[in-house]
């Protein structure tokens, strides 16, 4: 029988050409090592962390990629300022021994001459974040699917923070036939309700006295709605409430928590409540199950 791996204590390996990396998975896989992927854009936080620790759990060899993905920001978006913490995010891997950290250069993952698209529909056009954000899931869907190629995972782990993100690669991963597993984590929150994101500290000190109450309002909808309450009527007193604490409100929804189809009947379903909003530029997204 196979020797059950150990996982090796020490700062994780940087890779950032793709023969060094092909070379790590085969010596892992020489091993009969399980791989996990965890992909990230970096400035890591407790959130991403319980992701690495999800993947610890379900494989032998843990890959995080760290890659601010270009084509899923649109040009007003904040791509220039997205937050780079590089070697704080390497200090916080290493104390949870992972053991490969994928940092490939936009070069390497989009070469001059880099000409193909991946335009996922169903969950990705459910009318939620595709709606306020048309560029974003084919640029993670094409990154997505460029990542899962590079790794070859076992299994890959993503955030419930981005609800409607886990469905779309889950979908991706099946659709191209892909051997990764995809499984979702749940989402890790301060202490207050706020969901963790990498956002979050563009907020300033009173903008984030109001953030919790988007995970305020989704829990008092979540409540009313199981008690029997009207959904519609629930979600317009909630919709109202979150534009009265100051925030300009993409979207308030209740879906079906599988397809993200707008919900027909109570008994379509599990109920999956989702929300985006705006806090003077900083756009919060966040999600609660009934
Ligand atoms: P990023 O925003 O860095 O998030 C990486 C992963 O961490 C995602 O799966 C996200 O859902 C998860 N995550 C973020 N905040 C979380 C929280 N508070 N609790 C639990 N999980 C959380 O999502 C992306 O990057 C990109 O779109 C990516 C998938 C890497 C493609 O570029």
């Amino acid at each position: 029988m196979a020797k059950t791996p150990t996982r090796p204590q020490r700062h994780p390996r940087i890779i950032r050409a793709l023969p060094a990396l092909k070379r790590a998975i085969a010596d892992f896989r020489a091993r009969r090592c399980k791989i996990a992927l965890v992909p990230t854009m970096g400035a890591l936080h407790a959130g991403h962390l319980a992701l690495v620790r999800a993947a610890q759990r379900r494989a032998d060899r843990v890959i995080v990629s760290i890659f601010v993905n270009p084509t899923q920001f649109a040009p007003h978006e904040d791509l220039k300022t997205y937050p780079q913490t590089f070697a704080a995010d390497i200090a916080a891997l290493a104390a949870l021994t992972t053991d490969v950290v994928w940092a490939p250069a936009v070069a390497t993952m989009y070469p001059a001459g880099f000409a193909t698209r991946i335009v996922p529909e169903g969950p990705a056009s459910a009318g939620l974040e595709d709606a306020f954000r048309p560029h974003f899931f084919a640029g993670v869907a094409t990154v997505v699917a460029k990542l899962l190629i590079q790794c070859e995972p076992d299994v890959a782990m993503f955030g419930e923070k981005d609800f409607q993100q886990l469905k779309v690669v889950t979908q991706l991963a099946r659709d191209l036939g892909l051997k990764t597993r995809i499984v979702g984590v749940p989402i890790v929150r301060e202490a207050d309700g706020l969901a963790l994101s990498s956002r979050n500290r563009y907020l300033s000190p009173s903008e984030r006295n109001i953030a919790p109450t988007l995970h305020n309002v989704l829990k008092a909808c979540a409540k009313k709605i199981a008690s029997g309450q009207p959904i519609a009527t629930v979600l317009d007193a909630g919709r109202s409430a979150i534009a009265a604490s100051g925030f300009a409100l993409d979207y308030l929804e209740a879906r079906d928590s599988n397809t993200l189809a707008a919900l027909t009947s109570r008994k379509a379903g599990q109920i999956r409540l989702l929300v985006a909003a705006r806090l003077g530029t900083t756009r919060l997204i966040d999600n609660l199950a009934v």
